[in-house]
């Protein structure tokens, strides 16, 4: 709220306007902070709960390298302890992810108690088993759904070790649409082995029932970790951000938050100026009860606490301190953009792929 109004102020100053752009991080981090000390700190807006690690398909490029015979997720009991602790905390939104939720049997249960709780709910699914669940989940009270498709057929097929994945996710759309669930977002992971399929790709989406498309760069975690094969070069991201800029103008297509500080494209590729709320106002629970601040660094390595030692609450007021005092590289101390970019993602600091200024700096737009 206060972050609002400083925003509405700013934006309403001629000549601010571009201040608050070049300082938004950190006007939005010192805010927090500020918050914290004098004691009544901001709730996390949203938590990205994986109710398993399990799915049944097998994606190269999983964040968290789930496969069928993966570690399943915590019981029942606990997940309904920590939806009564999230809704205490003040959360208004729950992101139910995985591996793939839908092969939880309990996982219209989950829904329910969340929605009991008055959590806003979104269910990210590759859309394979959608069908087979479909009046389930027309009675579940979703607010939105993630799906993914990362390349036409035969590519999005092949990447994500399922047949048929394609059309199930498009057909799960429409079953969405049909069931009245409003927000449909299409998730994809744009690499070198896609990129010559993207604009194909988009016009399948726009005639899709998606209601958004988000394009997302690898995140180097889980089975993509150390695979150079989905890195981009610089010359396809400048490609892609000029890609996105104009479908922009015929479609709601943004560049996912987990890229980072996109400097003069910041404006032009997504709807907010950029602000990484891991550990912020974001953070997920793994499938072994680890609290991460990144929804997207599915690795126990960097876990703040886990709710079988502690309560969330307790976690979510000491924890973090790699997000809320982060040590930055060097480079990002001397840098001028520091202060709009905030050294990136956490999870692409941790594969030194945080800083794009080269983009921008070496290439123009
Ligand atoms: C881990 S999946 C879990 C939900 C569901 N099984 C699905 O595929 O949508 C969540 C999202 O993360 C994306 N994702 C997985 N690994 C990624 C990576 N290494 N980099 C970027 N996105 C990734 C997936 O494509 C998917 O859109
Ligand atoms: S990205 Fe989703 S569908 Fe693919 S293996 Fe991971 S959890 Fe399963």
């Amino acid at each position: 709220m206060t972050g609002q109004l400083i925003e509405a102020g700013c934006r309403a100053i001629p000549g601010l306007s571009r201040w608050y752009l070049d300082h938004h991080v950190s006007i939005k981090r010192l805010e927090k902070q500020v918050r914290r000390r004098l004691g009544f700190p901001a709730p996390p807006a949203s938590v990205t709960l994986l109710v398993t690690y399990a799915c049944n398909f097998g994606c190269d490029h999983c964040e968290s390298t789930s496969h069928p015979k993966a570690e399943w997720g915590l019981p029942f009991e606990t997940i309904a302890r920590l939806i009564r602790e999230i809704r205490e905390m003040g959360v208004k939104t729950l992101i139910i992810s995985g591996g793939e939720p839908l092969i939880r049997p309990d996982l219209f249960e989950i829904i329910e108690l969340a929605n009991q709780q008055g959590l806003k709910v979104l269910l990210c699914t590759n859309g394979s088993l959608v069908e087979q669940q479909g009046d389930r989940l027309a009675r579940a009270k979703l607010d939105g759904v993630f799906m993914s498709v990362d390349g036409l057929e035969e590519t999005n097929d092949q990447f994500r070790r399922h047949p048929g994945a394609f059309k199930q996710t498009f057909h799960a759309l429409e079953l969405f649409q049909t069931m009245g669930i409003r927000y449909r977002m299409v998730n994809t992971m744009v690499h070198p082995g896609n990129l010559h399929e993207m604009e194909e790709l988009g016009d399948w989406i726009m005639a899709s029932a998606a209601t958004i498309w988000r394009i997302a760069l690898a995140l180097p975690s889980g089975r993509a970790k150390w695979q150079d094969r989905f890195c981009a070069t610089d010359d396809q991201i400048r490609w892609i951000l000029r890609f996105i800029r104009d479908r922009r103008q015929r479609f709601p297509v943004m560049l996912s938050e987990e890229v980072g500080y996109v400097g003069p494209w910041a404006l032009e590729v997504r709807p907010k100026p950029f602000a990484s709320g891991d550990g912020l106002s974001h953070f997920a629970i793994m499938p072994t009860g680890d609290v991460i601040g990144s929804s997207c660094l599915h690795d126990i390595t960097y876990s703040e606490g886990n709710i079988k030692q502690q309560d969330l609450q307790t976690i979510w007021r000491t924890g973090f301190k790699r997000y809320r005092e982060p040590s930055l590289p060097e480079d990002c101390h001397e840098c001028r953009y520091l202060h709009a970019c905030g050294g990136g993602v956490y999870a692409m600091r941790v594969g030194d792929r945080h800083c794009l200024k080269r983009l921008w700096e070496e290439g123009g737009q």
